[in-house]
Order: structure tokens, then sequence, then C-alpha cells
């Protein structure tokens, strides 16, 4: 059989011993940690590996890079995960903390009557009224209440209990039925499926996201659909973020990072962007005033990290102009206006 040129799987030739040679006879300096030996192996071994029936279907249509090239675009996705994580653990002086509180998830709602925008429509559009619909991370059910009025079922799979609250009061409110919060992580233990699985504004705090795209792969019977903004919306902010807490600021992992984990896997969704630019998110909804924006910015900060409410009241006034704008909604944290929503989304190949 042939195999194809790989350094790592001649470093491992060179570094173990024939079979039935002793381990001593190797020089010192040849020899590597246990833990790099068994990292190598699990590098080569799907080079040699025949491809079972998934990476055989998989092929047909476009050829998936080598374990350690697939590797690779996984770790950098991983790393700015744990970075941007860490740099949330700074803010907070060390201590760790639930990022989705009560009061992010009251912003997070949504009325679920409210007419589609252009971008809902979009995402609709994928929705049949026969379908079950998994909303992995559906938070307080911005986007799968109004889809469930859409559909024959809704279940939301999401960890975070003041989401869970936000969620079951805003279907209660809107006299939605037919929806269920499933209060868990995904990759979900036991599987769930469904026709249409989505994930809106989820992946840029999914540190393991291969076995994340995989179990959304593996629960859709139609269609999986990813939506992710071309600024992640944790970025929102960040001028004042770097003027509190200190700079430069770390961004979560974006479409840039996610693609090349999706090719790599041998998945090649649609891109969609879709038409309406992003002008804020829940965690910085509009104020009426100059005054309780920055009272909103305040209260805000001293809910992310270690700050007194009285430095941080004197540094945002003192900054005021460069870090807020006025718009027809009310007054907002100042960024680019051509952020736009894109849906990545594929039909799942068994
Ligand atoms: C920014 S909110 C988005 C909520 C909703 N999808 C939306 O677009 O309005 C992110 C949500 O993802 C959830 N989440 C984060 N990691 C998750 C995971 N591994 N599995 C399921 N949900 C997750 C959080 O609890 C939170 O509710």
């Amino acid at each position: 059989m042939f195999d194809p040129p790989n350094p790592l799987l001649d470093a491992a030739r060179a570094l173990h011993p024939p079979i039935g040679a002793s381990a001593d006879r190797i020089e010192p300096e040849r020899q590597l940690p246990p833990s790099l030996v068994d990292e190598m192996a699990a590098a080569v071994t799907p080079i040699v590996r025949r491809p079972g029936p998934m990476n055989m279907a998989r092929r047909l249509g476009f050829d998936p890079p080598a374990k350690e090239a697939r590797m690779a675009a996984a770790e950098q996705y991983a790393g700015r995960v744990d970075a941007f994580a860490a740099q949330r653990t700074r803010w907070r002086g060390g201590r760790r903390g639930d990022r989705w509180t009560p009061i992010l998830a009251e912003q997070a709602r949504d009325d679920p009557h409210r007419p589609l925008d252009a971008n809902l429509q979009a995402l609709a559009s994928y929705i049949d009224p026969a379908d079950l619909v998994i909303d992995v991370g559906g938070g307080a059910g911005r986007v799968c209440l109004p889809l469930a009025l859409r559909c024959r079922d809704v279940v939301n799979v999401d960890p975070a209990p003041a989401m869970q609250a936000a969620f079951e009061q805003s279907a209660h409110d809107a006299g939605i039925t037919n929806v269920r919060f499933v209060q868990g992580s995904w990759p979900s233990d036991p599987p769930i499926t469904g026709d249409v699985v989505l994930a809106t504004q989820v992946t840029y705090f999914v540190r393991d996201i291969v076995p994340f795209i995989q179990q959304l792969d593996a629960a859709a019977r139609r269609r999986v659909i990813i939506g992710i903004w071309s600024v992640p919306p944790p970025v929102q902010g960040e001028a004042i973020f770097e003027l509190l807490f200190g700079g430069p600021f770390v961004r979560p992992p974006g479409h840039r990072e996610l693609l090349p984990v999706l090719w790599d896997l041998g998945i090649l969704p649609d891109v969609r962007v879709l038409p309406m630019p992003m002008r804020r998110t829940f965690a910085w909804p509009p104020q009426p005033t100059c005054e309780q924006m920055v009272e909103w910015a305040v209260r805000y900060i001293f809910s992310l990290g270690a700050v007194t409410e009285s430095d941080a009241r004197a540094k945002i006034t003192a900054h005021y102009d460069a870090l807020f704008m006025q718009d027809v909604d009310g007054y907002g944290p100042r960024w680019r206006t051509d952020v736009r929503e894109m849906l990545i989304t594929w039909e799942p190949r068994r």
C-alpha cells in the first residue's frame, strides 16, 4: 500500500524501535516523551486507515485533508476560545462566573410574534410546517420562538438556567406551546435528532468545535444551519473593554476560523450573507439618553469584571464621544455599520 509522504510518520518510524528491538537501544536524545509519541501516533493513524463508509461518502464530492491538518484548524479554533475565556477570567480578577446572567438573558428575549425581518425570513425559508427544529444554544428563544409559529415543534438545547427562565417566560407570554427546553450542552447525551438543526450565535463559545459540528450533522435529517455575524457580537464594545480592562482585546473565533474546520471535516457548506447589517446586540440595548447610556455601560462592565463603579463611570464619561454614538434607535456604543449576518448551511450526507 502506498503511504503519502508524511514527516510525522517518518519521525515516528525513526524513533520507534523495530518490532522485537529493545527500547533501551534507542539513543536517549532520540527518545520522545510518551505523551508526544501518543500524539504523533494519533496523528499518523488515519493516514494508513481505510476510510469507513461515512468517510467515503464525504470524499465523493470533496477530499478533506489528512488528520494532522484537520487538527491544526480545530486546535487554532480551540486556542481562540481559550484565549477569549482567559481574557474574561482576567477581567474578573481570576474569578469564574456565569456569562449568561439573568439581566443578559432578559435582554436576549424578543417578541416571537414580531414581523420577520429580512434575515429571519431567510432563515425561516429553510423550515417546513411539519418540521421538528432543534435550536442548539437557543437561549431565550429570540430565533426559535418565531420559528415555532411556523413549524411542528421546537426543542431548545441550552445549558444556561437564566436562558431557560427567559425562554419559558417568553413562550408562555406569547402563548406558544409546541416548544421544549432541554437544559444541557451540545453535543447532547443522549443524542437528539430533528429535521432542521440550527445554532445561531453559539459557535464563538464552543471550544471543542469538531464534536459539536459532528453532532449537528448527525442530528439533522434535512439541514444544518449555523448563524454567525461577520464580527462576533461579543466584540461589540471592544473599545470600552480595552479602556476599562486594558488591551489589546482578544476576539473569539468567527467565520474565518469556523469555515476551515468545516472544510477539514469534508463539509462544503453554503455561506449565505444576509441583507440586514447588525444594528446592535442584546448586550447593548439602545438607551434614550447619554446619561442612561453611561449607566448601562457601567452596570454591564461591572457585571463583566473587577472594576469599581466610580472608576468605570469616570473613565467612560471622560471618553464618552469616542465610545458612543446616537442613531435612530437611541444611544449605543460605536461599532462598524457593515457587520453582516451569515448562514452557514448544509444538507447532512449519510
Ligand atoms: C449569544 S447566546 C445566543 C442565543 C440564541 N441562539 C440567539 O441567537 O439569540 C449563546 C447561547 O449559547 C449557549 N451555549 C453556549 N455553549 C453551548 C453549548 N456547547 N451547547 C449548547 N448551548 C450552548 C449559551 O448558554 C447561550 O444561551
